[in-house]
């Protein structure tokens, strides 16, 4: 198959993390007979930096342009220490999802038995874990009208949410629930804001369309809490944009770290794929990054092309991977030094060889000292 790939490492670890994600799928490429063509572009603060815009008209064409987009983070404490600065790194990502009509943001959250010790969650309550979170992506309080008053003493932010945009991804999520384990939360906040009580309506409704599929609903504050007391009750979580993004990250320590936690953010026309992790600034360059949400989000790009075996290796290098150590320090308790790149080349290496996959390990794994 031939793929066009846009790649848009962005700021701060992005670059490193995303650089590992296109070795795993060069090297998927030429195990598989493929072609992957990769175009590269600047989003964000280097954006900024480059062209004064945080997502160039050039980017955007590039974006437009290719099968698929492989995103990295976005931005800079620069900004995020000046509340008055007008552009931002952050409104290139947003104009992107908007502008690609990107509406579902789809993150796994799964425990692995590997790295169960690491969590800082009980075992025995994250054990099994196995939740996809459906997040709305291209509406309510991040896209509403924003207000600032000319004293600069007032401000908001709405939230609006129409049907339509709730039914679009309310049918993707219960979709997801037929061939997982039919089920669907709602996450909302209804008893308080009427956007809530229209998603209630609205995937209600829907629901009679899925009657294999059990519909739930939960306040959000009561989701936060249910998330680390009792996560293994989730199957899919569909939510509204800011509770997902707020969800998704607390959702992340069941896997150990939120660097493991990968995304896929589709639209009608347009699919992006990105770790759910940000730029990490305090981290860039230091060789700690972790590369797997990124590899993981390039897996999930192969499935959204059908490439199913593709992506399964590349899942399996990846377990390999976190099984013998060959890991970040967010994750690994054993070795300290086992960089971004060793991981990137640890998961090249098992994808070029997959044979060897059952004969080798015991000698990368006690040749460790020397090969990292
Ligand atoms: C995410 C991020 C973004 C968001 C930021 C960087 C704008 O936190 O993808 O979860 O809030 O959506
Ligand atoms: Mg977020």
């Amino acid at each position: 198959m031939k793929l066009n790939i846009a790649v848009l490492p962005g700021d701060g670890i992005g670059p490193e993390v995303t650089n590992q994600a296109v070795k795993a799928l060069k090297a998927i490429a030429a195990e598989f007979n493929h072609h992957f063509v990769f175009t590269t572009a600047d989003v964000g603060a280097i954006a900024i930096d480059n062209h004064k815009d945080p997502l160039p008209d050039a980017t955007l064409d590039i974006c437009k342009a290719n099968d698929a987009i492989l995103f990295g983070a976005i931005g800079h404490p620069k900004y995020d220490n000046d509340p008055s600065a007008k552009v931002r790194p952050e409104q290139g990502l947003l104009k992107l999802r908007k502008e690609l009509g990107l509406f579902a943001n789809i993150r796994p959250v799964k425990a692995y038995q590997t790295l169960l010790d690491k969590s800082p969650l009980k075992k025995h309550i994250i054990e099994g874990t196995d939740i996809s979170i459906y997040r709305e992506l291209t509406g309510g309080i991040y896209f509403g009208e924003k207000h600032l008053s000319e004293d600069g003493n007032s401000a908001s932010d709405l939230c609006a949410y129409s049907k339509e945009e709730i039914e679009r991804i309310a049918h993707l999520a219960f979709k997801a629930a037929e061939n997982r384990n039919h089920k669907v939360t709602l996450v909302d906040k209804a008893n308080v804001l009427e956007s809530s009580r229209l998603w209630r309506r609205v995937v209600t409704e829907i629901s009679e369309q899925y009657s294999e599929v059990e519909l739930d609903f939960l306040f959000v504050d009561n989701a936060a809490m249910q998330m680390i007391l009792n996560p293994k009750q989730f199957d899919v979580i569909l939510t509204e944009n800011m509770f997902g993004d707020i969800i998704s990250d607390e959702a992340s320590v069941i896997g150990g770290s939120i660097g493991l936690l990968a995304s896929a953010s589709v639209g009608e026309k347009y699919a992006m794929f990105e770790p759910i992790h940000g730029s990490y600034p305090q981290a860039t360059g230091k060789g700690i990054a972790n590369p797997i949400a990124s590899i993981l989000s390039a897996a999930m790009l192969l499935e959204h092309f059908e490439l199913f075996s593709e992506a399964e290796l590349l899942r399996l290098a990846v377990e390999k991977s976190l099984k013998l150590d060959i890991s970040t320090p967010d994750v690994n308790t054993k070795y300290d030094n086992v960089t971004t790149t060793r991981v990137g080349e640890f998961i090249e290496d098992f994808i070029y060889n997959p044979k060897d996959k059952n004969i080798n390990f015991t000698n990368i794994h006690l040749g460790q000292s020397t090969i990292i």
